[in-house]
């Protein structure tokens, strides 16, 4: 690793609960029995103020063509790297990401049908920094929790849920070293008891 940090991404399907999670990761990394570490909770799209307005303007809600979609979500990539999760991982902090790179492979590379070319632009737009550790929250498709109305893009994607599903447990199973599937299933302090166990056992190979 060429950093002191560490970089923590959550990914898996809309509704499977990664916001909470992140948010309940990063409060316990930040506490005593976390190690008292210093944390950057953060996502894609949207962790920074022009990462807003690409989220706003990527919920648009005429018809997006796929490329202009993908080259969205890397213009959004490519500053919120460079501006906000680099600089925090070479001050030694803990970044504990919403959505990154595999979002991008799975909905736009399989399910937009842009196949792997999104893999190339994205790792341009980040300069090829890949997560440490990246969790994917699995559910059945029946067991996801969509709150209020779906924007476009859930629209979209809504149907292709189980190959979204399955395009994010492809690319665990491809670097398990670098994965952990962590069932998203249960109640909410079952399911972040999981993801601090996941969490406690890298970080404590990288501690000692
Ligand atoms: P997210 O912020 O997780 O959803 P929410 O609005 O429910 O908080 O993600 C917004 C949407 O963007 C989600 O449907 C997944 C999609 N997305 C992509 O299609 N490609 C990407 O690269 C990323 C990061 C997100």
């Amino acid at each position: 690793m060429a950093y002191p940090g560490f970089f923590i991404v959550f990914e898996g399907g809309d509704g499977v609960g990664k916001s909470t999670q992140a948010r309940l990761l990063a409060e316990w990394l930040r506490s005593d029995d976390g190690g008292a570490r210093d944390v950057v909770e953060t996502r894609e799209p949207g962790g920074t103020e022009l990462g807003r307005e690409i989220r706003e303007a990527l919920q648009h809600g005429g018809h997006v063509e796929p490329r202009a979609e993908a080259l969205l979500y890397a213009a959004d990539r490519a500053h919120h790297v460079a501006t906000v999760v680099r600089p925090a991982l070479e001050r030694g902090a803990v970044v504990v990401q919403d959505r990154y790179v595999d979002s991008s492979k799975v909905y736009q590379g399989l399910v937009r049908g842009l196949g792997d070319e999104i893999g190339r632009l994205s790792a341009w737009a980040t300069e090829g920094l890949v997560p440490d550790l990246t969790i994917v929250l699995d559910a059945p498709v029946e067991a996801r929790r969509l709150e209020g109305d779906p924007d476009r893009l859930e629209r979209e994607t809504g149907e292709k849920a189980g190959d979204l599903r399955q395009g994010f447990l492809d690319l665990a199973s491809a670097e398990p070293g670098r994965y952990a599937v962590v069932d998203g299933r249960g109640a909410v302090g079952e399911v972040a008891a999981a993801v601090r166990t996941v969490v406690e056992a890298v970080l404590a190979r990288g501690d000692g």
